[in-house]
């Protein structure tokens, strides 16, 4: 059976203002493919593979691109607080999805959460701005992207992946996997009550998913030496782990 080409096409939350209700029900829809997905637990495993140092003088430094109104990571600030205790967490997303609630709800798990709206691309031809607690020019542990990736056409890709290697010494991306299984199940997602908009959107993130080792391709060289893990993950996921090597 001949691999399904990768097609990007503008997903309709995407074109929705923050406040329409119905971008409002497909975001709690997406916390629903989620659990269905199995992202929380995917995510965790990846994030407990690796050693972070712990009683460090300064916390861990974790941001996560494109993050929604943040509660997929609320679920892995809960589970890994015991083991992550002092995380400064920045969510970057272009639409302003963050409330005061969540991030009260992040300093309960203990983590301190803020928000920062922006387009990614732009965070990317930035200069790279200083950390709002430390004030240490950026560079983060660990940067994680999820559902999110599969946005960007291969050369907005690389230019992002690029960034990302030069600004962090972890990155996690858990995305669609672009497989013949994964679209049958996007096409199902309306029987766990999805409405319109996340059924649209489902299918055409699967088309824009990833499979192989695209996203290995696109990594750039030059930024040091790195591990990278390329892997399906559950049924309907395709992730990518990439540590920079302690020796670069
Ligand atoms: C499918 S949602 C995933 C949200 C969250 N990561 C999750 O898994 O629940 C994709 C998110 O990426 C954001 N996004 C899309 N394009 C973006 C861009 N160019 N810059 C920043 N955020 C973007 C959207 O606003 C949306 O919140």
């Amino acid at each position: 059976m001949t691999p399904l080409p990768r097609t990007v096409r503008a997903e309709a939350l995407d074109g929705l203002v923050e406040d329409d209700p119905v971008a409002m029900r497909s975001r709690r829809d997406l916390q629903r493919v989620h659990r269905f997905m199995g992202t929380r637990s995917i995510v965790l495993r990846a994030l407990r593979g690796w050693s972070m140092p712990r009683g460090a003088a300064t916390p861990l430094r974790v941001l996560e691109l494109g993050a929604g109104d943040g509660s997929l990571m609320l679920g892995v600030a809960r589970a890994l607080a015991p083991t992550w205790p002092r995380v400064e967490l920045t969510l970057l997303d272009r639409q302003a999805l963050i409330t005061p609630a969540i991030i009260k709800q992040y300093a309960q798990a203990g983590w301190n959460a803020t928000s920062r709206t922006v387009d990614v691309l732009d965070w990317v031809a930035g200069p790279t701005a200083s950390l709002p607690i430390s004030g240490r020019p950026e560079h983060w542990d660990v940067i994680i992207a999820n559902l999110f990736l599969h946005h960007f056409e291969e050369r907005q890709l690389a230019t992002l992946l690029r960034a990302i290697a030069a600004r962090s010494d972890h990155f996690f991306a858990c995305e669609p996997r672009r497989a013949r299984f994964a679209l049958a199940g996007s096409h199902l997602i309306g029987t766990i009550g999805a409405n319109a908009v996340t059924r649209q959107d489902a299918v055409l993130s699967v088309h824009a998913g990833f499979r192989d080792g695209e996203l290995t391709s696109l990594w750039p060289t030059g930024n040091g030496s790195w591990n990278l893990q390329e892997h399906s993950a559950g049924l309907f996921s395709h992730r990518l782990l990439a540590e920079r090597s302690r020796t670069s």
